[in-house]
């Protein structure tokens, strides 16, 4: 298959949609000053093979993209201890919900929403330093050093109040065991990690290949691990859009308020796509719009 054919027609088709629809993400003021006029794709395969369009060169911020490698971190070090005080059911409620901590103890429904990321990054002080083994991550998978953008992280923690609500909620409720500004400042900085496109494709690609590094081919998480972390991508990697999102693209998604997603289609390829501009949930309109039209030409899609 043509692949750099296909992401340019997306480019094409798409390119002139750009500043017609959606708003950049307003509550984070470092991320409100993104132009929307931007749109990029980036793929890589199984085999190496590498295709690119639009402004998939330019970086960032990943948000909550970064909550899969935060997650890939924890389950590689805690394998099934890891969900004694995480759950594994979508929340069908916003990224940011208080509401179900509640009447659920205070055990967040799955890692990807921000109870959950907040839990996981407390799994990861627990563990060492969670920010310096995430960058680590990133950079090798990759292959290239990847940083935090210091302004959005600020940014974070100067606006965090709904995530502080979240850990202060679960810490009452027993599950965080560190302090919370501790936990929050590794959660503010993951979500400001600045990546390309073609960074996070290629990052991505042990999700594609049974868990198996992009570049050195050596185990990243088991095989059984991997389908995990894409069995979560499908059913809660886009909050409460991940039934419309299976519904039209139908592959393992994961989704931040910069605007990225990351796709998955299992022993083939993983894909990145990056607009800033959202839909009410928090996706990016034109990047469900390019992973639609991607799952239509090329007939990819894990259903
Ligand atoms: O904590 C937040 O609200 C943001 N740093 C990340 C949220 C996010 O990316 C949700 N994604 N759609």
């Amino acid at each position: 298959m043509n692949f750099q054919l296909v992401l340019d027609q997306i480019n094409a088709e798409l390119r002139p949609l750009l500043g017609q629809q959606g708003q950049v993400a307003r509550y984070i003021p470092a991320l409100a000053r993104v132009s929307p006029q931007q749109f990029g794709i980036a793929l890589r395969t199984c085999a190496g093979e590498v295709a690119q369009a639009g402004d998939s060169a330019v970086p960032f911020s990943i948000q909550s993209v970064s909550k899969v490698f935060s997650l890939t971190l924890a389950i590689k070090a805690l394998g099934e201890a890891l969900w004694t005080r995480i759950g594994r059911e979508p929340s069908g409620s916003p990224f940011n919900s208080l509401v179900q901590l509640e009447t659920e103890r205070g055990i967040p429904r799955n890692p990807f929403i921000n109870a959950g990321a907040i839990a996981v990054a407390d799994r990861l002080v627990t563990l060492g330093d969670g920010k310096a083994e995430l960058l680590a991550l990133l950079s090798r998978l990759c292959g290239e050093p990847v940083a935090i953008d210091a302004e959005v992280a600020q940014s974070e923690a100067d606006t965090g109040f709904r995530n502080t609500a979240l850990a202060n909620f679960m810490k009452g409720f027993g599950t965080l065991d560190n302090d919370i500004a501790t936990v929050l400042d590794v959660y503010f900085n993951q979500c400001a990690i600045a990546m390309t496109c073609e960074q996070l494709a290629c990052a991505a690609g042990y999700l594609c290949r049974d868990g198996r590094h992009p570049l050195a081919g050596t185990p990243v998480l088991s095989p059984a691990q991997a389908r995990r972390v894409n069995a979560l991508m499908l059913t809660c990697g886009t909050y409460d859009a991940a039934g419309e999102f299976a519904f039209r693209i139908g592959l393992p998604c994961k989704s931040g308020v910069g605007g990225g997603i990351i796709a998955v289609v299992p022993d083939h390829l993983t894909l990145c796509v990056w607009s800033p501009a959202l839909d009410a949930t928090g996706n990016s309109l034109l990047g469900r719009q390019a992973l639609e039209l991607f799952v239509a030409k090329t007939g990819l899609s894990v259903f």
